[in-house]
């Protein structure tokens, strides 16, 4: 057994404590710690984070991310576990290419690795055999991110086809809430209102980047959840005319009002995620919509709660617990006796300027270039140091510590056929 000595979060209270650690799990916490294998820890132990909405791409795209090199740059930004997008080249709406996605992670992801499932036109009437056969082998935490509006008539799903599927499915529901008739040259705030306001009448799902306020408010009134990116809190269209033709993202950036009212209740939203949207520099001229995020979420956002904007609370509930829990990732979340050693050491006086050249993931441009961060110093996953001081002391590959391991069904479930319907 091995133990860690530090200040942390512990059910509500910041406290000054050890941690003991036995084979990737918290075993207990208490103020003295007999083991001889202690390490007193400087600087603030927060849980690893989980970020929810990345695009890794790898497959056709491998120019522009892989499993690899996403799961690295995750890595360095105090990430444990990723929930990655189906919109890949080819589109994750099979067993097999779902598959093939996790047999990639299983060799190469340096954090742990879960995929959505996604829905279109062609698979939305078998979506519940295809989320049977796959949760034989692994558990998919969501469908989705569906998309209401998409160049690609496959993969834009209409009201009525998300409403049967809501119908006969248990399983989360993640949302890009567009309304296609309210987009025409601009994507504007009403477009994403509006879709929000069709889908609550017929359900709950999970909502993406939400970047109104109005949104926010409807969502949070209802058992539905949602995501808000740093992007849309921190940036905003003033913006847009520095960044020239890297500027586009979906949603767009919305006025400097909006993003100040929108970070203003950030906490009614249940969980902040980067939606990681890595694209080749020529793509990004050529105006495809994305920003990368994956590693400068909780730098950006530890940043903040050092300087006073934002409670430790808020930011473990939207980056850790919160994320965990919607998702059903059992033994990730808060730092808890049960939990997996989890863990991101901030250094709050170690400020410095995100430089694209100095983080991981292939995108060569990102909208944060010059905000200031704070970039953990330490990374434990599952009890063991992973990153120390910028070096990465694990080799790809994921951790199985034991069968729970998210992206994998446990034996006893599959029996019981507690998976999906
Ligand atoms: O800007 C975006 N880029 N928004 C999305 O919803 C998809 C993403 C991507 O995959 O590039
Ligand atoms: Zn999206």
């Amino acid at each position: 057994m091995v133990a860690i000595y530090g200040k942390f979060l512990y059910r509500g209270e910041i406290i000054e404590a050890g941690i003991e650690i036995e084979n990737g799990v918290i075993k207990d916490i208490k103020k003295t710690i007999e083991t001889e294998k202690v390490e007193k820890i400087d600087g603030l132990i927060l849980p690893t984070s989980i970020d929810v909405h990345v695009h890794f791409r790898d497959f056709e795209e491998s120019d522009k991310e892989t499993i690899e090199s996403g799961s690295l740059s995750a890595l360095y930004g105090g990430n444990c576990l990723v929930v990655d997008q189906p919109n890949t080249n080819p589109f994750v709406d099979n067993f097999d290419e779902y598959e093939k996605r996790m047999e990639i992670a299983e060799k190469k992801s340096y954090i742990d690795y879960t995929l959505n499932l996604g829905l279109t036109l062609k698979n939305s009437e078998r979506i519940h055999e295809i989320i049977k056969k796959i949760e034989e082998k692994y558990r998919i935490p969501a469908v989705g991110e569906v998309f209401l509006q998409h160049n690609n008539p496959e993969f834009q799903i209409p009201y009525d086809v998300l409403e049967e599927t809501r119908k006969k499915i248990s399983k989360l529901i993640t949302v890009h809430a567009e309304d296609p008739s309210l987009i025409q040259d601009t994507r504007p705030p009403e477009a994403e209102i509006e879709a929000v306001k069709r889908c609550l009448e017929f359900g709950d799902f999970h909502f993406c980047h939400v970047s109104t306020y109005d949104s926010a408010v409807l969502i949070s009134d209802t058992n539905s959840t949602f995501e808000v990116t740093p992007h849309h809190i921190l940036l905003n269209s003033e913006d847009l005319k520095r960044f020239g033709e890297f500027s586009r993202v979906n949603p767009p950036l919305r006025d400097k009002v909006e993003a100040e009212m929108l970070f203003n209740v950030l906490q009614l939203a249940d969980i902040l995620a980067s939606d990681h949207a890595p694209h080749t520099l020529e793509d990004k001229k050529n105006g495809t919509p994305g920003f990368p995020g994956v590693e400068t979420t909780y730098p950006l956002m530890v940043n903040l709660m050092r300087r006073g904007l934002i409670g430790i609370r808020t930011l473990t509930n939207l980056m850790a617990i919160n994320p965990a829990k919607i998702f059903g990732f059992e033994k990730y979340g808060g730092i808890e006796i049960g939990n997996y050693a989890n863990f991101a050491v901030f250094n709050l006086k170690g400020v410095s300027k995100i430089k694209i050249e100095r983080l991981h993931t292939k995108a060569e441009w990102t909208p944060f270039e010059n905000f200031e961060a704070v970039f953990p110093e330490r990374v434990y996953l599952k009890g063991e140091l992973a990153l120390l001081n910028g070096d990465v002391l694990i080799e790809p590959g994921i951790r199985k510590k034991e069968e729970t391991d998210p992206g994998e069904v446990e034996e006893s479930e599959k029996n019981t056929g507690s998976s999906e319907n």
